[in-house]
């Protein structure tokens, strides 16, 4: 059902005596003026920077917010606007590199069909009441947007950037009812608490839509990933973990998402992670991954190499676990591919509308939010080999995808026009869909070993550099 997209502002302030004060802000914003108002206020007013986040599945949600103090940080949680009865979620707090805290929450038992309210509590301060609102049933809307970029410093504009994103939620919103936002990662470009501000600012207009967030080379370049994100089903067990970042899985209606951290190159404990999480959801029709660099787009030559690395090492664990579509980002290229599998193509999808039963993978790239690419020197950059769908843009990129019973849609927009210049349908008959059973060529253990052994020397040395540089981490 479409939505109108609210263009008004609406903003509340509510004194308390005792409990400083709260501000409460619905809808988005039309003009850059009364986004920079709301964005200083936001700077400024403690409003706790509340991420919401998905949860392991729609039963739960996943809240984080910064706070001064830690002491009785708290959700209260309730159906009634009032907070009437509400439920109380005690935090757990992290003290940050910066000296105040981050706190999170899940908030467990949702109903499907249901509005809640809650509330964050830290200390004497507590946040505005929001509202959000459970599922009917399996059939949902997700917006897809990768590259977000959010950039403080000499070639960003912190407050613009921001600006954009809030523009491209307001449209994506404006064409579907949202109940999920993904994005495949470079959220921010230096990685910096200031950036993520933003990104907050933004993401905390979409009124209770919980945004699932894979991250990227530009993210792991300072902390606030690690502090504003509070993921559901993270893969503790790796031995070699990112220092900022975890694998995590969560569920969503009959679909299963696979967050991985690309950024880390030890395949064994990706492999490990999706085993694990497929063993726990055997029944979930769909299988979504998403992370960061994407693997067959093409459009940056210099970046093959590279690429042909990926792709050999990605591939074995996209095919052996019958991944239905990857989410990807990275080159800031629009493009959907053929059917791939086993590193090859199975079925071109140029020109066509939909594909039933695919044998294999289709992997999907979208466009920047905030640095879009396109046309290069006067010269048409050029394509991957197994690219099906492509689209050269310099406006932003957002992508519906509406996932039913038996297929995943994906409609593609600018945010210049609601008519979409692409969509696409991923069509499954049965939950197996078509992918062969074993497509493993002899090499790829031994690729995958070399990867291992370099993840892990190059994590240790990732977070040894990290480590010697914390103002720079936090961006002091
Ligand atoms: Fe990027
Ligand atoms: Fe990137």
């Amino acid at each position: 059902m479409k939505k109108n997209f609210k263009r008004i502002l609406c903003v509340v302030l509510c004194a308390s005596l005792l409990m400083g004060f709260s501000m409460s802000y619905s809808g988005f914003f039309e003009t850059y003026e009364e986004w920079e108002g709301y964005f200083e206020d936001y700077k400024t007013d403690g409003a706790f920077e509340i991420l919401f986040t998905v949860g392991a599945d729609d039963t739960q949600r996943n809240i984080s917010w910064y706070s001064a103090e830690s002491e009785g940080s708290k959700v209260l949680l309730s159906e009634n606007e009032d907070l009437a009865d509400a439920v109380t979620f005690n935090a757990d707090s992290e003290q940050t590199l910066e000296g105040d805290y981050t706190n999170r929450v899940t908030v467990t038992g949702l109903e499907n069909g249901k509005t809640y309210y809650y509330k964050c509590v830290s200390g004497e301060k507590e946040s505005d009441v929001r509202t959000f609102s459970t599922m009917e049933d399996d059939n949902f809307s997700a917006m897809f947007v990768t590259d977000i970029h959010i950039q403080v410093g000499e070639e960003g504009d912190l407050s613009k950037d921001g600006f954009t994103l809030n523009d491209t939620i307001a449209k994506a919103t404006g064409n579907a009812d949202l109940d999920l936002i993904i994005t495949a990662g470079d959220n921010a470009s230096n990685g910096l608490r200031s950036e993520y501000q933003g990104l907050s600012a933004a993401l905390g207009l979409a009124e209770g839509v919980p945004v699932a967030m894979a991250v990227g080379n530009h993210d792991r370049k300072g902390i606030a990933y690690k502090y504003f994100t509070n993921q559901p089903n993270q893969y503790e067990e790796a031995k070699f973990h990112p220092y900022i970042s975890y694998d995590y899985y969560f569920v969503k209606g009959d679909a299963l998402f696979l967050m991985f951290d690309s950024n880390c190159a030890v395949m064994s404990e990706h492999r490990a992670f999706a085993q694990k999480a497929i063993e726990a959801n055997p029944d979930v029709k769909w299988r979504v991954a998403v992370f960061h660099h994407e693997l067959y787009g093409g459009r940056l030559p210099h970046r093959e190499s590279e690429n042909t690395l990926l792709r050999t090492i990605w591939s074995p664990i996209i095919d052996e676990f019958k991944v239905d579509l990857a989410l990807l980002g990275h080159s800031h290229y629009y493009s959907i591919s053929d059917v791939v599998f086993n590193n090859k193509d199975v079925t071109e999808t140029n020109g066509l509308k939909e594909i039933v039963d695919p044998k294999g993978t289709i992997f999907m790239v979208s466009g920047s939010i905030n640095n879009p690419r396109t046309i290069k020197d006067g010269e048409i950059p050029p394509l991957g080999t197994r690219v099906g769908h492509s689209y050269l843009t310099e406006d932003p990129i957002y992508n519906i995808l509406n996932f039913t019973d038996d297929s995943i849609e994906i409609v593609s927009y600018t945010t210049k026009s609601d008519v979409p210049f692409e969509s696409f349908k991923i069509t499954k008959t049965t939950n197996e869909g078509g992918h062969p059973e074993d497509g493993t060529d002899w090499y790829d253990p031994i690729v995958r070993f070399i990867a291992d052994v370099y993840g892990k020397i190059a994590e240790i040395a990732v977070t040894n550099d990290m480590l010697g540089k914390k103002d720079q981490l936090i961006g002091k």
